[in-house]
């Protein structure tokens, strides 16, 4: 069982170093950031980055993110870095940004998955940096949960799929954003969005003066074709019940085909995720409030949990209200579009 640090309210320095030596000693620690948890581990100590492939059973072909606290470690990690990266990281970071760039030899090849870039990320949460400057170290870090399943957002969820497979868990509380980092890579001068979040490609479009949306953000990849990204390629955000994304730019459209549907199936359980303004427009017996559609920010909050509680119910399907593809709800579509495993009725 997982020692549990409860840091909520102040980081206890005695404990922090505790951790910090977990981490340096090759054992994983579970931490907070501003957008999800995080399975950390020592980023140059090939065995316990191991460990986090084990502990969440992931595939080893998937590359996992550095967290730096300081972008003086950047040099020790990566090479040839250009001006539109340097721009980036002095805009965005700390903050829910990872860069991919080309690796140095230090980097372990199971951290990169075999890849000569690596992602690095320098997180804006103080009990992340805090981690990472005890330590010394860049912690590898992938969401915390088990493969295939939505990020850990809190605690709760957290103990509940992780307590037995890791050595600490520090508590920091809920996640300010809900979602994980957008994750970009500079090819030909042009940032490439492999994975939107928090920063939108608008974001950066201010700052650089172009970017551009890999297709894989919406888009099924082909079988056994390269991805830009790899984590792509693989079922995530995904609740064991079938789940159904209801889009269409019309809320009206939104309502009517999903009462629709409920009368159709009247004999089935039946859970919707509709947003607060929607919620008493359904006959479903069970209805989970995504937040305001006025604030896309308050879903990204709430969207993993939720996705997490439906199992629970054990419902015949799920039906999922989709938002605009604009801003954050870029990022939002993109986790929805797997939780549903590319199920999606357009109306
Ligand atoms: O917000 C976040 O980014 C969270 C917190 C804990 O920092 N971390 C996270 O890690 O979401 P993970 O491992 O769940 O997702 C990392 C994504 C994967 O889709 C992976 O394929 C991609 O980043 N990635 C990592 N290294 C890469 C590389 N060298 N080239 C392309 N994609 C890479
Ligand atoms: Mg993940």
């Amino acid at each position: 069982m997982a020692k549990i640090l409860d840091f909520k309210n102040e980081i206890k320095e005695d404990e922090m170093k505790q951790a910090a030596a977990s981490i340096v000693n090759g054992k994983l620690v579970v931490f907070p950031t501003e957008t999800v948890y995080g399975i950390g581990a020592n980023g140059l100590d090939e065995n316990a980055v191991n460990k986090i492939f084990e502990a969440k059973g992931r595939a080893s072909d998937n590359p996992l993110i550095l967290h730096i606290s300081d972008k003086k470690m950047l040099d020790s990690l990566v090479q040839n870095v250009g001006e539109i990266e340097y721009k980036l990281m002095d805009k965005f970071w700390p903050g829910p940004l990872t860069i991919i760039m080309d690796k140095n030899v230090v980097v372990p090849y199971n951290v990169t998955a075999g890849l000569d870039t690596v992602a690095i990320r320098m997180p804006e949460n103080e009990i992340a940096l805090k981690l990472i400057e005890e330590t010394n170290l860049p912690i590898a870090a992938p969401s915390a949960n088990i493969s295939g399943k939505p990020s850990g957002t809190n605690i709760n969820d957290i103990i509940d799929e992780l307590n037995e497979k890791v050595d600490i868990i520090i508590d920091g509380g809920d996640t300010k954003i809900g979602l994980e980092s957008t994750v970009v890579r500079v090819i030909d001068n042009v940032p490439v969005i492999l994975r939107p979040g928090k920063i939108t490609p608008e974001d950066i479009k201010q700052l650089v003066g172009c970017v551009k949306i890999d297709k894989n953000v919406y888009i099924k990849p082909e079988k056994d074709i390269k991805v830009l990204s790899p984590g792509m390629k693989y079922k995530h955000y995904a609740p064991n019940s079938k789940c159904l994304l209801i889009c269409s730019d019309d809320n009206e459209n939104i309502v009517n085909s999903i009462n629709k549907l409920l009368e159709k199936n009247s004999d089935k359980n039946i859970i919707v995720l509709s947003t607060t303004e929607n919620v008493e427009k359904y006959k479903a017996e069970t209805i989970f409030d995504l937040g305001s559609n006025k604030n896309y920010e308050e879903i990204s909050r709430r969207i993993f949990s939720l996705l997490r509680k439906v199992d629970k119910y054990n419902p015949d399907l799920v039906i999922i209200e989709g938002v605009k593809k604009e801003g954050i709800g870029i990022a939002i579509m993109n986790r929805l579009i797997r939780a549903c495993a590319y199920n999606i009725l357009e109306c």
